[in-house]
């Protein structure tokens, strides 16, 4: 495995080496050549004045300032020759140019005619020989030739190259430090991260990483932790569910298995006592059966790709139909049900979820009610909503216990002991509802009941 560190170090001693070919470059290899080429420009420039001059016939002392000024500005020794090669001018107490071959030079003016320049190496040092013709009407009448000592650059060369030795190390020993510190920067948050993954995937839930940059690796490591908490919030919710689907069974079983028991050995049984031991077996069959079709109805409904199957329809007729069916138990309690509604509403929803509802709404407020006890159900119109209200005159409930209640498995504690649901009923009110994204709520106070209500949209 190639870590980060390495691939970090070899990109920046890359880049260290690329800005050191550079200056190497540009600084040493070409530092000579460029520094002769400048100085060659100017003196083709100035010599070009010059030969201007002569060829507009200038007064002598013109020339002789400007002849000056060459001598002062560059130390320009400067040789003025006829065309066939006779020298007529040279400038006094300028430097002599030992070593060098004027007249090669001058001949190759003549037979050029053009301007021509060249480097000669003596040995006191670098000359730099600018030579121009002086062409008149296409015929040349006479030659100059400057000759200008040009300083060697061999002593810079040699302490730049000194210096670029001292600049390479550091250069070298920063670049190394440097991806160190980075790789470590980086590549701690990485392992620390992964440790923690790992320890996840082994079901090590609890885990945090505590990394709290704002750059990239610190939205990693929080989502890591969002994830660690999610996951721990259902492993919890799994548990308890089990939990709870397991004691919700066991009742109904071992009532079950007890009557079962007792027909099979006890064999005088009058009819009467069996039939009626059969009828509670069959009914906690039932039971177990309901709760296990409301288990699934909410697993259902609470699962991500749950999908409404939205129409339109007649509220009052839904709740018309809710209150039939629950009339066999609401005439037992000699309960009134009270309907108030806005005529003809029509709203979009689904359909059997919201009677699934209201079924659940007004069997918990038939169960919580006392003989001739009274029951409202009301409609309100407002706006685009509508406003559906289930109102007992029952026990109502504990301000403590409103948040709880519409978690699954959740039953007052209180509960009356012939109270025998399970405690699924609001908990699928929520999921449908919230499937819906309508709200919901109840009000209730102890002693004076409960009233829980619902939106519902109304058809465009
Ligand atoms: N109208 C009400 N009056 C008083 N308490 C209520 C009323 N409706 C619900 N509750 C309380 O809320 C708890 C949860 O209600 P929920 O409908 O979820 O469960 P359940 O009625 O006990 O069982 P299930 O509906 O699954 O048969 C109830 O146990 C009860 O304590
Ligand atoms: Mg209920």
């Amino acid at each position: 495995m190639k870590s980060i560190s390495v691939k970090l170090w070899g990109l920046m001693l890359g880049l260290v080496f690329i800005a050191l070919a550079l200056i190497w470059c540009f600084q040493i290899v070409f530092l000579e050549s460029f520094y002769f080429s400048i100085h060659e420009k100017k003196l083709l420039k100035e010599g070009a004045n010059l030969v201007e001059m002569i060829k507009d016939n200038e007064e002598q002392y013109t020339i002789e300032s400007k002849l000056n000024e060459l001598l002062l500005k560059y130390n320009a020794r400067i040789d003025l020759y006829t065309s066939n090669g006779v020298i007529i001018y040279s400038s006094e107490s300028a430097p002599k140019s030992v070593g060098v071959d004027k007249n090669a030079f001058l001949m190759e003016i003549i037979e050029n005619k053009k301007a021509i320049s060249t480097f000669k190496q003596t040995n006191k040092g670098s000359l730099l020989l600018v030579g121009l013709p002086v062409i008149r009407e296409n015929v040349m009448t006479a030659a100059v030739v400057m000759t200008v000592p040009v300083a060697s650059l061999k002593e810079t060369v040699d302490t730049l190259k000194e210096q670029f030795v001292i600049i390479s190390l550091i250069l070298i020993s920063v670049s190394s430090i440097l991806a160190y510190v980075f790789s470590k920067y980086f590549t701690k948050p990485i392992l620390e991260i992964n440790n923690a993954a790992k320890a996840m995937a082994e079901g090590n839930l609890s885990v945090k990483v505590s990394i709290n940059t704002a750059d990239e690796l610190g939205m990693l490591a929080g989502t890591i932790n969002h994830l660690s908490s999610k996951l721990q919030k259902i492993e919890q919710l799994r548990k308890e569910l089990i939990a709870n689907v397991s004691h919700e069974f066991k009742t109904p079983l071992s009532l079950i298995k007890g009557y079962a028991e007792t027909i099979r050995d006890v064999e005088s049984l009058n009819v009467d006592k069996r039939s009626k031991q059969l009828n509670i077996i069959i009914e906690e069959s039932d039971k177990l059966n309901d709760m296990i079709n409301e288990i699934l109805d909410l697993s259902q409904i609470q699962s991500e790709y749950y999908k409404l199957n939205m129409t339109d329809f007649r509220i009052n007729e839904t709740i018309k139909a809710v209150v039939n069916r629950l009339n066999y138990h609401s005439e037992n309690k000699k309960l009134h049900i009270k309907i108030d509604y806005v005529d003809d509403l029509w709203v979009y929803a689904d359909e059997r979820r919201i009677e699934q509802v209201l079924y659940n709404l007004l069997n918990n407020a038939i169960n919580h009610s006392k003989q001739d006890y009274s029951i409202f159900i009301r409609t309100i119109d407002i706006d685009s909503k509508i406003i559906v209200e289930i109102e007992d005159q029952g026990d109502g409930i504990p301000s403590e216990e409103i948040p709880y209640i519409w978690d699954r498995f959740y039953k007052s504690r209180d509960a009356s002991a012939n109270h025998k649901g399970s405690g699924l009923g609001l908990a699928i009110v929520k999921g449908i509802m919230d499937a819906h994204i309508l709200n919901f709520g109840v009000e209730s106070e102890i002693g004076k009941g409960s009233k829980f209500w619902f939106e519902i949209t109304k058809s465009a």
